[in-house]
């Protein structure tokens, strides 16, 4: 296995204000724990797709295919894997843009697996809108979703709550310590980081996962690293930071705070007795032991 040195910049996505000890309690260890069988110096290398050309417009969701920049970025990242590193697999979505991001990879077509669970959130309803549109078209939902990003659950489509438990068989499938290439999504690989990092619930809808980097992940001496190694091909950000709740003011129904907060409390309730099982004895002693 070889896999390049970098001096490449951490990420470390706990650091944050938020305080929301009822939610971390709930979500940050059954979401956090490494899991039992992780080999130390197990690497994961993971990517999202090259730019999209709904990336370029600002719209969620669809089926859409990769910029011409993207395809720079697909070009580039096979370069970059075929010289640099080996993989026995190469994980993708089953949706276009990532297919079209391994294109590149030396042995491609017998090297993928395409998994169901690593496709990007499903935004239902709203899919293939831009989020000026879906602002327009439904302020409610659009603040319902602002106010509440973590459990808000498009109509007909997922919540970041759902994305979380849907890559929960895919988690166990990554931590054995195989050499592997992960191409998904922004929302996933939220999902994936969270559960890697023990990042507080809360959080996860806003870690930032931008495009056209690689991102090296490290498990040793019970903690992952995550280095962003980027492949230097110009890209749109569709970062989204945090929206000040009296920006949204003059949107919807003046009530909405308060419906949307308590849906909070009820879905964080009803997730923490649906999260997965987890060795709290184990964990217990890995909390001793660091
Ligand atoms: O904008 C790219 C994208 O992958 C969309 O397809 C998806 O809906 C979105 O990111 C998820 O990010 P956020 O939760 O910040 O809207």
């Amino acid at each position: 296995m070889c896999f390049l040195h970098s001096t490449v910049p951490v990420v470390d996505n706990r650091n944050s204000n938020v305080a929301l000890q009822d939610t971390d309690e709930i979500f940050q260890l059954p979401l956090g724990v490494p899991l039992i069988d992780t080999p130390n110096g197990r690497v994961l290398y993971i990517t999202r797709h090259g730019e999209s050309m709904y990336n370029l417009e600002n719209r969620i969701g669809g089926n859409p295919s990769l910029s011409n920049r993207g395809q720079q970025y697909a070009q580039k990242l096979g370069q970059y894997v075929n010289k640099n590193l080996k993989f026995d697999k190469v994980w993708t979505s089953e949706l276009s843009r990532t297919l079209e991001t391994s294109a590149h990879i030396k042995d491609i077509e017998k090297k993928r697996i395409m998994k169901p669970e690593l496709n990007e959130i499903m935004s239902g309803i709203f899919d293939d809108l831009s989020y000026e549109e879906f602002k327009d078209q439904s302020p409610i939902e659009y603040k319902e979703r602002e106010l509440n990003k973590l459990t808000y659950r498009y109509p007909e489509g997922e919540s970041y709550l759902d994305v979380c438990s849907r890559i929960e068989p895919v988690m166990s499938e990554m931590d054995t310590g195989e050499n592997l290439l992960v191409i998904c999504h922004q929302a996933v690989i939220r999902c994936i980081l969270a559960r890697l990092q023990r990042t507080p619930a809360i959080e996860i809808p806003y870690i930032k996962v931008p495009l056209h980097s690689l991102l090296k992940i490290t498990y040793l001496n019970g903690q992952n690293t995550v280095e962003v190694i980027p492949l230097n091909v110009a890209c749109v950000s569709t970062y989204r930071p945090k929206t000040d709740p009296t920006l949204l003011s003059g949107l919807g129904d003046s009530k909405l705070e308060l419906k949307a907060l308590t849906k909070v409390s009820s879905e964080l309730k009803k997730t923490s007795l649906e999260s997965p099982k987890i060795n709290t004895n184990k964990l217990k002693a890995d909390e001793r032991e660091h």
